[in-house]
């Protein structure tokens, strides 16, 4: 894909660097040999401007307000495919036949229930541990369960683990619901699809017969859609480094799990809810929006603003419709919450800040309204987004293995500190 270079001069010497074009979007500049010829590093903090590796599954474009999953765009797949047909599509490359997709849906299936241990595990958790806690720690301890699928570089173990991934995210995920609220664990059923199952593991007791709706298992399957990648976010970057080390599939997926955690990352969806709470009313809200603008107030809107999208991000337009969709079932289209959210969005894209800023919602600004509705508690928004990036990331990660020019990820920096300098002893110290 090289075609043209771009030259780089420093004093009287100069370089030509390969400039490599992908399908669509923005051209590279290979700086690989830089340090080689010139003895310099390029400088990125946060990596504003490096492409930190070639991809071919999901593509972005910030300015235009595009997502596309192996090139079909979000809206198709979130309004008529299902959660399962996206994980396919992510991993293998190409939509299902049916015939593909039933046994995937099977296998997906087969593979729901957890070690009976596991539950022996999760005895050890106070009751009110974070669910986002609960999920780094099994998910990593998956390791200690499955050593039949780590060799990496066993093409079956990898697929078994990617599998076992997706199909027990779910399970663990409703696990640590169940256990902070002290109720027994349910176990899948398999004749149940990806969804309803998870739902039914959440929210079912065993002291009577549970049924799913299908509105609301639609609309959290379709979350599940819009959550599933993201191109080299900072989770799927940290699955990718760790992963690059040669480290096993799941304690790769735990420090994704970690990493999404954070407020500015997959915990905005929680932030957003709880911001949206304490502002409580639409008359609050100049107070907040002045408060986001104040450069000496750490306060920002969550749900707002992207390091890629210079536009509305194309999954908070659908979550929006789902949100819509969701209240209108559940007979709470009134919801205070999401009057006083539709209200900032207004007021908040004809402030000048905002618009010279180009910050839009995010797709964590109307999920958490969505899933309180749907019955989650407020702290497992980012471990249901963490279940749906959970094919992302392995996606992601198989990817990168699977890529012969693959080596370890070894970023180097400018380092500011103290030049060479002699030890002195304690008692010729000041
Ligand atoms: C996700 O990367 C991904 O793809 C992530 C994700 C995925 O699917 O994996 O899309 C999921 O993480 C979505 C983002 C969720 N986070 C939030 O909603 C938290 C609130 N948003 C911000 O923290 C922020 O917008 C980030 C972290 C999302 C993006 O930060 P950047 O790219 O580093 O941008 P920035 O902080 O440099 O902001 C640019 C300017 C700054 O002002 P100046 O320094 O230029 O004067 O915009 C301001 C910021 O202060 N700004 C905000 C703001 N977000 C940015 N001001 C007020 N409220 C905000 N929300």
């Amino acid at each position: 894909m090289t075609n043209t270079t771009a030259k780089i001069s420093i004093g009287n010497e100069a370089w030509d660097l390969p400039i490599k074009s992908g399908t669509i979007g923005p051209d590279v500049i290979d700086i690989s040999k830089l340090y080689g010829n010139s003895k310099m590093f390029t400088f990125d903090p946060g990596f504003t401007s490096t492409a930190a590796c070639e991809s071919k599954i999901t593509y972005i474009d910030g300015d235009e307000g595009v997502l596309l999953y192996r090139g079909y765009p979000i809206e198709q797949l979130a309004l008529q495919g299902d959660f399962l047909e996206t994980c396919y599509l992510l991993l293998y490359g190409e939509l299902p036949t049916p015939a593909e997709k039933q046994n995937f849906d099977t296998l997906v299936t087969r593979h729901t229930m957890v070690h009976e241990q596991m539950s022996r595990f999760f005895s050890g958790f106070r009751r009110d541990a974070h669910p986002m806690a609960v999920c780094v720690a099994s998910v990593g301890a998956l390791a200690a369960f499955y050593h039949d699928s780590l060799d990496i570089t066993d093409p079956h173990h990898r697929l078994v683990s990617s599998i076992r991934l997706i199909a027990k995210l779910p399970t663990i995920v409703a696990m640590a619901y169940k256990y902070t609220i002290g109720q027994p664990f349910v176990y899948p059923k398999n004749d149940l699809d990806y969804t309803s199952n998870f739902l039914r593991m959440c929210f079912s007791v065993p002291c009577e017969d549970y049924k799913t709706d299908p509105v609301l298992t639609r609309a959290l399957d379709r979350i599940f859609i819009l959550h599933a990648d993201h191109e080299q976010n900072a989770s799927t970057s940290t699955v990718r480094l760790a992963g690059s080390s040669g480290a096993n599939p799941f304690a790769c997926i735990a420090a994704g799990i970690a990493c999404l955690w954070g407020p500015a990352h997959g915990g905005a969806n929680e932030a957003a809810l709880a911001m949206l709470q304490e502002i409580g009313t639409p008359e609050r809200i100049p107070e907040f929006v002045r408060r986001a603008k104040d450069k000496n107030d750490p306060f920002r809107l969550m749900g707002f603003g992207h390091r890629v999208y210079k536009n509305y991000d194309p999954r908070a337009k659908i979550m929006q419709q789902t949100t819509h969709e969701v209240l209108k079932v559940l007979g709470v289209q009134d919801d205070p919450l999401l009057q006083v959210a539709i209200e900032l969005e207004r007021i908040a894209l004809h402030d000048e800040y905002f618009i010279e800023k180009k910050l839009y919602p995010n797709i964590d600004f109307y999920s958490g309204i969505t899933l309180k509705a749907l019955g989650f508690p407020t702290s497992m928004f980012t471990a249901l987004f963490a279940l749906a990036r959970t094919v992302g990331w392995i996606a992601q990660w198989k990817e990168m293995i699977e890529d012969p020019s693959q080596k370890i990820g070894r970023p180097r920096q400018l380092y500011t500190g103290a030049a060479r300098r002699d030890y002195v002893s304690l008692d010729k110290r000041g």
